[in-house]
């Protein structure tokens, strides 16, 4: 897939009058950016093979800009699914939600949905006992099994020890590389999409997979923090590769 398939604007990154000035596009390496609304840029793409994302929970989470209010759920799933199923025509999708939307999945996602158990083991001495020690994945496709993509319908990802997020990741829920990995390393695609691509975590583990990245991120401190981690991992895998 070339970038030019996933974007008729192309090449027309700053100053260039074909891109909407509410869309910033960087390409680094093998990863395509966008700042941007995830709705605006949707429609444009094609040649996705899968997606991987950790969309708004609707549980009031406290974003820098996004207003995480439950009553927006029900709008964005509606939205966001159908969309999912276009851009990667009916193919993986692997979706991070919220336990306490569970009573809500049937009414989003296509039939045959499954559900990936992510793991976490926190250590015993964490100031905040963790109420949640897994997180459900939904997973679909129309056109493949979940065994064609993982080993396993559930991955345990050891977070000992603890020591908070590093870095100044500005995100507050930034999901744990390892577990993304997981899912990128193995599943059939070339190119992976994250629409809420927050802190970068999916493009980093697509790029140390070797695949391509499209991720869009709304917020400009998160995606510029993105852009910087998505940048160095494809130095790290550049090197890795000579
Ligand atoms: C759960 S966070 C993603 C965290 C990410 N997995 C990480 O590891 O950093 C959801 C993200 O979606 C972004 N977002 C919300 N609505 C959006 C939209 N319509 N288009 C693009 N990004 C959006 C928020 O700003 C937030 O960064």
């Amino acid at each position: 897939m070339t970038v030019a398939a996933i974007n008729p604007f192309y090449g027309a990154r700053r100053g260039n009058p074909a891109l909407p000035t509410q869309i910033r596009k960087i390409v680094i390496g093998n990863a395509t950016l966008y700042r941007a609304d995830c709705f605006d840029v949707l429609p444009m793409l094609s040649g996705i093979d899968a997606v991987v994302t950790d969309p708004p929970y609707g549980i009031g989470f406290r974003y820098r800009s996004y207003d995480d209010a439950p009553g927006k759920y029900d709008s964005l799933m509606k939205r966001l699914v159908p969309e999912l199923v276009r851009v990667t025509a009916d193919g993986p999708c692997f979706v991070w939600q919220s336990p306490l939307k569970a009573p809500l999945w049937h009414r989003y996602f296509p039939a045959g949905w499954r559900i990936i158990a992510a793991c976490k083991i926190y250590p015993a001495d964490r100031s905040r006992a963790p109420c949640l020690s897994w997180d459900p994945v939904i997973f679909w496709s129309g056109n493949s099994l979940l065994r064609d993509h993982l080993p396993r319908d559930w991955n345990v990802d050891d977070l000992r020890p603890w020591d908070g997020y590093r870095g100044g990741n500005p995100v507050p829920c930034p999901r744990p590389l390892s577990q993304v990995r997981y899912f990128c390393d193995s599943i059939q695609a070339d190119t992976i999409l994250d629409p809420f691509m927050g802190s970068g975590t999916t493009g980093v583990a697509a790029v140390m997979a070797g695949k391509r990245f499209v991720g869009i991120e709304r917020d400009p401190v998160y995606f510029e923090y993105a852009c910087e981690r998505i940048e160095a991992a494809s130095r790290e895998r550049a090197h890795a590769d000579v």
